[in-house]
């Protein structure tokens, strides 16, 4: 008998089989299992022809060791630069109902790698592994691996996301590779494609049924995301941070957490997990969420263009129409007439704000409105006092070479006095305003890349604000969505998913960033129409019911509406209030039905029950006459639903259509209906416009 270490989910398993000397060997990890009696690999695993003679099966990290054919778990060089091949000389392996944790040593090469499977709230596992230098010179690693998997013979589909600026987290569907499959990013952050992550459905799997298996990784640079191809007919799945990080004598390196979900519940099921792992990294001020207040940010209204009377006037139709914060975003400091002058000098600009920012913020804040300030810590303008002091701080080629994105360079976060700098900067303005939110961007991609190095520097000075300002909450921006990830959610509290608010566009977009990242941390602005990143026109209840979806926010001069426009945007942040209790920290679940119906209920499941709000998006034309019943799925839980219908968002008018009776009926006393005709038939829908979106309320009966 073999004595196994193994860790369950209510749904999951992982199972490693200890071994001497070795790192443990893969048994399973899927849905969740029984191990006892299983047999040994020695028994299980006879010998294979054309294979060495000692059986080298896949193990939690395996190595450069001869017998072993598939990626190594990280590579090993010592100070010459010659590799180090990690063979443990001790393995020690222990657990309990929450954690494996497994420590292998090399005494030879002087290197201890700990790993730990730990079992979080929600039913996720993080996997989180520390190499320490036991050695008395400096060890490198290279393109190490926080995750190395087994997937067996029967997942089907791969499922991932990719993006540019204004075009995040497009989703594509692969079938299982016949040789080899990779996700690699190599612009020194995690990129407009969203976390570093997949998606893997096993065969039948779909939204609401079946396994799935979903892997993140908690880092904002390079990352590399594998499936090899096993020639003994499985995968191996791997996500490893690449480049190189030197570790000095006696030091710790940490990788990044890899947040790995299974689920038997569909994607659904493993993205609620990969929510509720997300929830438990953030950082609260205070300690736990508030009310996410309502933004608008200062950006689309007038880009550059504004000193302290556009701003007030600005704030004060921000604070009409119901906004509860005010984010002044780029333009405010010195110099920054355009994007070609001012990084670096984050000092009010003396033409633009004479009397500093003290004043505005003043008359800000006295209209009730928190006062947020955008700022590019990592970034520096050539013309710009900063560079002109420090043209060395910049991330630069051996012989310096530097090639400009948006006019700027990227600063050598590497460096401590660069950190210091910045830290002294950002401390300033915290400490001389009541700023309570800082909008934190990156807007542009690192050539060269600073390596894992400059981005542990970023996080760093991140740690540093947050531990000097704790009561400051912080938003991650990067071009838009070019840096949203788990890694970074352990600093900020928001990430800008894309600098296209079209609501067409957002749809997919926001999927995308909730297979990852719960919806309370999504910012979601309602844009002006047509919108500038796309040129489309879009209805103001269309654009309203797809921005609250996520964190509400506004992205337009509410002056430049009509008064009734300028009522109906009110309208929508007073909804956005009244349900934002419903729509943060809880369940989301997404579908599609048919003829081109997608919708997303967000809420509380309560158990055998609970309160969602349900989005029915129709973005194009209906095909059919009359619209079909809509399937929910997560109703059989529950026996009764009483169903309203708070809001159809579309253009209204005299040609919107007839509806049945039934509609007057959601939208007066409600409708009850039985969880299992919702789940098997459907809920009957109105009819519905292109560009228009059904909210409804569902509430399990009590
Ligand atoms: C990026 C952000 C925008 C805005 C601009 C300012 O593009 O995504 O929201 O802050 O920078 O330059």
């Amino acid at each position: 008998m073999v004595t196994l270490a193994y860790l369950h989910s209510d749904e999951a398993s992982i199972v490693l089989e200890p071994r001497e000397n070795a790192a443990p060997a893969w048994r399973h990890c899927g849905a969740r299992v029984d191990p006892a009696g299983v047999p040994p690999l020695s028994a299980a695993r006879g010998p294979a022809s054309f294979s060495v003679d000692r059986d080298v099966p896949l193990s939690t990290a395996p190595g450069t060791q001869p017998g072993w054919f598939g990626r190594p778990h990280a590579m090993l060089h010592d100070h010459h630069g010659a590799a180090l091949n990690f063979r443990p000389s001790a393995s020690i392996v222990d657990q309990d109902a929450q954690n494996i944790r497994i420590t292998l040593s090399d005494e030879a090469q002087g290197a201890a790698i700990e790993q730990e499977f730990q079992l979080m709230q929600g039913g996720a596992f993080r996997l989180r592994t520390r190499l320490t230098n036991q050695s008395d010179q400096i060890l490198t690693i290279t393109d190490a691996c926080s995750a190395i998997l087994p997937l067996h013979g029967d997942w089907a589909k791969i499922v991932s996301w990719s993006g540019r600026h204004n075009a995040e987290l497009a989703e594509q569907v692969e079938e299982m590779p016949a040789q080899g499959w990779l996700r690699e990013t190599r612009r020194g952050i995690s990129g407009h494609g969203g976390p570093p992550g997949v998606y893997l459905l096993a065969r039948g799997a779909t939204r609401d049924a079946g396994l799935v298996l979903s892997l993140q990784l908690a880092w904002s640079g390079d990352s590399r995301i594998a499936i090899d191809r096993d020639d003994e007919g499985y995968w191996v799945l791997s996500a490893a941070v690449t480049g190189t990080r030197a570790i000095a004598p006696g030091e710790t390196a940490e990788l990044p957490d890899a947040i790995l979900a299974i689920s038997t519940r569909g994607r659904n099921g493993a993205m609620a997990q990969q929510h509720a792992a997300v929830r438990s990294l953030l950082d609260w001020p205070g300690g736990a969420m508030r009310p996410r207040r309502v933004h608008l940010n200062s950006w689309e209204a007038c880009y550059f263009d504004h000193d302290e009377d556009r701003i007030v006037r600005l704030a004060q139709s921000a604070a009409a129409i119901g906004a509860e914060r005010f984010v002044l975003d780029d333009g405010w400091f010195k110099g920054r007439r355009s994007d070609n002058a001012g990084l670096g000098d984050w000092t009010a600009d003396p033409v633009k704000y004479p009397r500093g920012l003290g004043p505005l913020i003043e008359k800000v804040t006295a209209l009730g409105l928190e006062f947020g300030l955008w700022v590019e810590p990592e970034m520096i303008n050539p013309d710009s006092d900063l560079y002109r002091a420090h043209p060395d701080w910049t991330l630069a080629e051996a012989g310096g070479e530097t090639i400009t994105s948006r006019n700027q360079l990227v600063l050598d976060m590497r460096r401590g006095d660069v950190r210091d700098y910045l830290f002294g900067a950002i401390d300033k303005l915290l400490a001389e305003h009541p700023v309570t939110y800082l909008k934190w961007d990156h807007n542009r991609d690192h050539a060269p890349a600073g390596g894992p190095a400059q981005v542990l520097g970023t996080y760093d000075l991140l740690a540093r604000v947050r531990a000097a300002h704790p009561g400051v909450e912080i938003e991650g921006c990067a071009g838009g969505g070019g840096r949203s990830d788990a890694g970074l959610a352990r600093h900020v509290h928001r990430f800008w998913t894309s600098d296209n608010v079209d609501a067409i566009s957002r749809i997919g977009m926001q999927r995308g960033f909730l297979a990852f990242l719960p919806p309370e941390i999504m910012g979601a602005h309602i844009g002006a129409s047509p919108c500038h990143a796309t040129g489309r026109s879009q209805s103001l209840p269309y654009r309203a019911a797809i921005a609250c979806m996520g964190h509400l926010g506004v992205e337009m001069d509410p002056a430049a509406l009509d008064d009734a426009e300028r009522e109906e945007i009110s309208g929508w942040l007073g909804f956005y209030k009244q349900w934002r209790g419903l729509l943060h920290g809880g369940t989301v679940m997404l579908g599609d039905a048919a003829d081109q119906i997608v919708w997303q209920a967000q809420g509380q499941d309560g158990g055998g029950g609970g309160e969602f709000l349900l989005f029915v998006i129709r973005s194009s034309p209906a095909r059919h006459r009359r619209p079909q019943p809509l399937p929910l799925p997560f109703a059989a839980v529950c026996d009764t639903w009483n169903v309203r219908l708070l809001k159809l968002a579309e253009t209204s008018g005299p040609h919107c259509p007839a509806q049945p009776d039934l509609v007057d009926q959601y939208l007066n006393e409600g409708v009850v209906l039985t969880g299992s005709w919702l789940a098997a038939n459907g809920l009957p829908l109105p009819v519905q416009q292109a560009e228009s979106v059904a909210i409804f309320h569902l509430e399990a009966a009590r």
